[in-house]
């Protein structure tokens, strides 16, 4: 009898994974069934400049894991790559429309090492490849037909593999704190903050 009272108790103790990442994949999980499986973890990614002042842009989170945070891949000549080299601390927003939920992600970039970069650039379709190369990002555009030219020569220059450019850039977002908002209909919000003490996280409800 004590062994089985043990056993029930050990199995509720761990039937609940406490860590936050469990929860956002949940929430991403319970979003992508409302969605007819046509969902992207899309997020407003925060960053800052020398000056302190703001900009947010999407990214696409390719993945979430406890171990690293959030994947995300960009242009080295894009704003982002510069602030975050100048200031590593990021946020990204994911608004959940389906399940009325919105996440905040706050935390520390690190950059990806150079073959997770490769492995990621292997994965994608040619054509998101092709219009990558083609763009001079941030450059003022030389004409309306300027990006389908050169991706007509980098079509003729690759015919089959394209070699992954220096200017693919990764990012693994470690969060600090991430905030569970949820709209409740008809009922208040409910908000909790899990934020990172030392090793641990601790999670509390707060007054939404
Ligand atoms: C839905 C959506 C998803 C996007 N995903 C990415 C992405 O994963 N990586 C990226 O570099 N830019 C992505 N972009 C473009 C960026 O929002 C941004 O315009 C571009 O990266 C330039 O960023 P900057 O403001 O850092 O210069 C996306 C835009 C949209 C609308």
């Amino acid at each position: 009898m004590k062994w089985i009272f043990l056993l029930l108790c050990s199995v509720t103790l761990f039937a609940k994974d406490p860590h936050p990442v469990t929860k956002v994949n949940a929430w991403f999980k319970e979003e992508k069934e409302r969605t007819e499986g046509r969902f992207f973890k899309f997020a407003s990614l925060a960053t800052v400049d020398a000056e302190g002042n703001p900009h947010a842009r999407m990214v696409e989170v390719t993945h979430f894991s406890k171990k690293k945070g959030a994947l995300f891949f960009t242009h080295a000549q894009t704003e982002k790559v510069q602030h975050l080299s100048l200031n590593p601390h990021a946020s990204l927003n994911f608004y959940l429309p389906h399940t009325h939920r919105q996440l905040c992600v706050d935390g520390v970039v690190h950059s990806v090492p150079q073959e997770e970069a490769e492995k990621a650039w292997e994965q994608m379709p040619r054509f998101m490849k092709l219009t990558f190369l083609s763009s001079r990002k941030g450059e003022p555009l030389e004409s309306p037909e300027a990006l389908e030219i050169r991706k007509k020569q980098l079509q003729t220059e690759y015919p089959k593999d394209i070699p992954c450019p220096s200017t693919f850039r990764g990012y693994h977002l470690k969060p600090e704190r991430i905030i569970f908002f949820q709209v409740n209909r008809r009922s208040f919000p409910t908000k909790e903050v899990a934020h990172l003490d030392k090793e641990d996280w601790v999670c509390t409800q707060v007054e939404p």
